[in-house]
């Protein structure tokens, strides 16, 4: 008889959270506010959390437990996605709440927290079980990494410790080496979680569940039958209040080089042998080392880069990116990237992979969508025949279509693309766990599989360095599309040369 697969454990797939402290550095920040506190409420709401839960927050502003507990009430009551705020629960969740304030360059901070740890854990029973949260300007990762390495929290007394990092991993690969030197001084790979939140979206997940889980599409999954795929992650906000990072970071760093590339692996790897983290991991890494990193000569028709300009949207004047608070009036910034990413493996050679991004346009929708190739031969005289065309929506409207061709009814042999489509709401009909409370449970479970790895981040910054050098000597004539349109022209010649056209989605 087969040895049991330990990772096919319906068990392992079942998450219980030990008991834990989660501390969170940047605790007066936005990501706390808008996703990790209500992401961890939400836990306790689903009863996710063990009985040895607490969370200890900590920023430079002094304040107390109570005033803590009390501020991050308010955003968990503003910022509760798709349910009800439970007085009851919070009541429960909030007795496990604590803050301790400190700067992180300084060693008070960390002594500071060791205090209240060693408390919390006899307190609440967290067995000495630590997940350090990094919510704090990227600049900090190395000092607060040191400061708790110093502080001997990176190793816990019998329980473990794991260091969450937020996204920019560097602004290109050597600075991800450096950064990764200097983590690594205190903390081990194992204990490094590099978030990527769009690994946790489940319409993401879904994707490898859709292709490995139903065997009709993988044999059509390759250069035979596809002939090109468009991944679009378009937003209709501007840079809202973040013009200063923002200015710095530019489109195809803030979410091609990480999120879209991370999709884009997701859509193109390899299966693995099993559902685990090493070998899942393994074969994403492997897929973005095969991305071609683009020539010089090559890049003006691979990728363009786009900045909004001022325009009238709903009867309301949006200001261009160059009017956005903290951004300067002459900033070549890239609010939207189009790339045309090469792989360059035996599935995938010669099918191009157009990504692109964008600020302040029509609406907010990201997908993914493939397009079979023509027939090869076609029987009907028909004009109104399209492809085959594969939908993957991740957001707003989760789900799957497939376009093909159907007779219209009548006389004559007309053909006309219909679809059949999955839609996540009414097939399911319950809430989506949001990306956030998945990595979280993840994290706390010790489960890095929906976490990227540093050879997958310098991978990524491999394929998009040669564009952002590009980019950076050269000057644009911007704004070159106006907010609220589909981004500029050059974007959908670069289409245009290859014989395809953008889907307005
Ligand atoms: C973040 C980017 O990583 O992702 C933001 O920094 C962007 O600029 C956001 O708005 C988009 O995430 P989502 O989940 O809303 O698609």
């Amino acid at each position: 008889m087969a040895e049991a697969n330990p990772f096919q454990d319906p068990q392992r797939f079942e998450r219980r959270v030990p008991p834990c402290a989660v501390v969170i550095f940047g605790a007066n920040g936005d990501l706390t506010k808008r996703k990790l506190l209500p992401s961890l409420y939400h836990l306790a709401i689903e009863r996710r959390l063990p009985q040895g839960f607490a969370m200890v927050g900590t920023s430079r502003t002094a304040m107390s437990d109570e005033a803590f507990r009390a501020k991050m009430e308010a955003s968990v009551r503003e910022f509760l996605e798709n349910s009800e705020f439970d007085a009851a629960v919070w009541q429960e969740f909030a007795k496990g709440l604590f803050y301790v304030s400190g700067d992180v360059s300084d060693d008070a901070l960390y002594s500071n927290l060791k205090a209240r740890l060693d408390a919390v854990a006899l307190e609440r029973q967290t067995g000495g079980n630590v997940l350090f949260y990094l919510s704090t300007q990227p600049s900090q990762y190395a000092t607060a990494a040191a400061g708790l390495g110093r502080a001997g929290l990176a190793n816990g007394n019998g329980g473990w410790r794991r260091l969450v990092i937020e996204k920019p991993f560097g602004h290109d690969q050597s600075s991800a080496r450096d950064l990764e030197v200097a983590l690594h001084e205190h903390f081990t790979e194992e204990q490094l979680y590099r978030i990527d939140h769009y690994l946790g979206k489940e319409t993401v997940q879904n994707i490898l569940a859709f292709r490995f889980g139903n065997p009709i599409f993988e044999p059509l999954w390759n250069r035979q039958y596809i002939d090109h795929v468009q991944i679009t992650a378009a937003e209709s906000i501007g840079v809202e209040g973040r013009g200063a990072y923002y200015q710095e970071a530019g489109a195809l760093r803030d979410m091609i080089q990480n999120h879209l590339l991370q999709v884009l692996s997701t859509v193109a790897m390899e299966p693995s042998a099993v559902f685990e983290p090493t070998a899942v991991r393994d074969e994403r890494a492997k897929l973005l080392r095969s991305i071609r990193p683009l020539k010089p000569e090559d890049i003006a028709a691979h990728a363009v880069a786009g900045q909004y300009g001022p325009a009238a949207l709903g009867g309301k004047e949006v200001p261009g990116f160059r009017g956005e608070a903290g951004v300067n009036a002459a900033a070549m910034t890239d609010t939207y990237a189009a790339v045309t990413f090469l792989v360059d493996n035996w599935r995938w050679a010669g099918v191009p992979f157009y990504v692109r991004s964008g600020k302040r346009m029509p609406k907010r929708v990201t997908d993914i969508a493939i397009r079979f190739r023509p027939v090869p031969h076609s029987l009907f005289a028909t004009d109104t025949a399209r492809p085959n065309l594969l939908i993957l929506r991740i957001q707003p409207e989760e789900g799957i279509s497939l376009r093909f061709s159907s007779k219209q009814p009548g006389p004559g042999m007309k053909l006309r693309p219909v679809s059949m489509d999955f839609n996540y709401g009414s097939s399911f009909g319950m809430r989506t766990p949001t990306a956030y409370e998945t990595l979280l449970v993840d994290a706390m479970t010790g489960d890095a599989t929906l976490y990227t790895r540093q050879d997958m981040v310098e991978a990524s910054w491999r394929a998009v360095e040669p564009i952002l050098n590009h980019w950076n000597n050269t000057t644009y004539n911007f704004p070159n599309y106006d907010a609220g349109t589909w981004g500029p022209k050059a974007a959908d010649e670069m289409l245009e040369r290859r014989g395809h056209v953008w889907r307005v989605p």
